[in-house]
C-alpha cells in the first residue's frame, strides 16, 4: 500500500449512534457462496479496476469490487458523447471500453492481486464462444479463486448470432451463455439481469437452470433523452443505460419478484443505491449484498461510508447482524 493511501475506518463515518453497539454488529454475509466482510460492493462500469478509488482509500477494504466488464479483445468504445444527465440518474453509452482479458489480467488484475482486493470478474461478449473465451482465461489465470472470488456474467450485450438482439433479453440465449461460462467456472457465477423485459423470473429461471448460481439485478434501463433545440440524440448511440436513484424501484421490484418466485436463488441487488435505506430496502426485498454504480461518480467514499451507516442503523434497531434483514418485508395485510 502506497503511503498516500488513507485507510478508512467505518466507524469514522458511520454517524451518529453507540460505537460499541455498532461496533458490535456483524456485517458478514454471504453472496452465492462466496462469503463477504460487509453487503456493499462495487457496480462494474463505475469503479473501472479500482486504481481510480485507490487514491481515496485502499480498495481492499471493500467487501468486493466488481469489475468493469471484460471482452476476448480491446474495445475503444463508443464515440462522445457518451453520458448524459438526466432527473435523478444518467444515461450512458460506453460501450464497453475495456483493454480486452489479456492485458486486463497482466494489468488490472496484478494490481488488484497485489493490493489484495476481492475480485469479481465481469464477463461480456458478442457470442457465446467470446464469452467462454474470457472464461477459460479467467480461470487459467485464478483457478482456485484465491483473488477472483466470484464471476459475474453480463448478459446486456448484443448477440451477433441472434440479429443482435441482446442476450438478457432472451431465456434462450441466456441460458446459452451462462451453460458455456458456469462449465469453465472455479467460483460462484452470478447472471446480470435486465429489466427491459416482460417478465424477469423468467430470465431468472433460465439462468439457474443453466447453471447460474445466482444473478444480479438490474443493469441499466435503455433510455433515450434529445437535445430540444439541436434535435440531436444526447447521446452519440442514440440510447443508453439509465442509472442511479431513478431506476431504484424498478430494481428494487425485480429482486422482490425473483425472491418470491425463486426464494432460494441468491441476489446482487443494483439499482441507484445512495443511501443506508436504499441498502436496506434491497436486502429486505431480498438481496445478499448490493453493489453501488452511479453514486460512486458523486461520493467516491459511498462504498465505506454506506458500510458505516449500516452498521450503525443496524445497531440503532437492535438487529445484531445483517443477515437477518434479507428477504424481511412485512405484508399489509
Ligand atoms: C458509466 C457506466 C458504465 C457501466 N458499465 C457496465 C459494464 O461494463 N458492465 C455491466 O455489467 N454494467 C455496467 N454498468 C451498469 C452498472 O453496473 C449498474 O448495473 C447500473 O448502473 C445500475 O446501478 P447504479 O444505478 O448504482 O449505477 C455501467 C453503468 C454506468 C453508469
Amino acid at each position: 500500500m502506497s503511503s498516500d493511501v488513507r485507510r478508512i475506518d467505518p466507524g469514522e463515518l458511520a454517524g451518529d449512534g453507540s460505537a460499541a453497539a455498532a461496533e458490535a454488529v456483524d456485517l458478514r454475509t454471504d453472496l452465492a457462496g462466496i462469503a463477504l466482510p460487509d453487503p456493499i460492493l462495487t457496480a462494474s462500469g463505475c469503479f473501472a479496476s479500482g486504481s481510480e478509488i485507490d487514491r481515496f482509500f485502499d480498495v481492499s477494504d471493500l467487501a468486493a469490487v466488481v469489475v468493469k466488464s471484460i471482452t476476448r479483445e480491446p474495445r475503444n468504445g463508443l464515440p462522445a458523447p457518451r453520458m448524459a444527465e438526466t432527473p435523478s440518474g444518467m444515461l450512458n453509452a460506453i460501450g464497453l471500453q475495456n483493454p480486452g482479458v489479456d492485458m486486463w489480467i497482466e494489468r488490472d488484475l496484478a494490481w488488484l492481486r497485489e493490493r489484495g482486493a476481492r475480485v469479481i470478474a465481469s464477463i461480456a461478449g458478442k457470442t457465446v464462444a467470446d464469452y467462454r473465451h474470457v472464461a477459460r482465461a479467467l480461470r487459467a489465470t485464478d483457478p482456485d479463486g484465491a483473488t477472483i472470488v466470484g464471476w459475474e456474467i453480463n448478459l446486456s450485450c448484443p448477440n451477433v448470432e441472434d440479429r443482435g438482439l441482446v442476450f438478457a433479453c432472451s431465456p434462450a440465449d441466456s441460458a446459452a451463455v451462462v451453460g458455456a461460462v458456469a462449465e469453465e467456472a472455479p467460483v460462484p457465477t452470478l447472471a446480470k439481469l435486465t429489466s427491459d423485459v416482460t417478465d424477469i423470473t423468467a430470465i431468472a429461471t433460465a439462468v439457474v437452470e443453466a447453471g447460474a448460481t445466482g444473478v444480479t439485478l438490474i443493469n441499466t434501463l435503455l433510455g433515450m433523452a434529445i437535445d430540444p433545440d439541436t434535435g440531436r440524440p444526447e447521446l452519440s448511440n442514440t440510447y443508453g443505460g439509465l442509472s442511479g436513484p431513478a431506476i431504484r424501484p424498478v430494481a428494487v421490484r425485480n429482486v422482490h419478484q425473483v425472491r418470491q418466485a425463486l426464494p432460494e436463488v441468491p441476489v446482487l441487488g443494483c439499482g441507484g443505491v445512495r443511501t443506508v435505506t436504499d441498502v436496506v430496502q434491497f436486502l429486505r426485498a431480498g438481496a445478499s449484498a448490493v453493489s453501488v454504480g452511479t453514486a460512486t461518480f458523486v461520493d467516491p467514499f459511498v462504498g465505506p461510508r454506506l458500510a458505516g451507516e449500516l452498521r450503525t442503523w443496524l445497531a440503532t434497531r437492535g438487529h445484531a447482524d445483517v443477515r437477518s434483514l434479507i428477504g424481511a418485508t412485512e405484508p399489509w395485510a
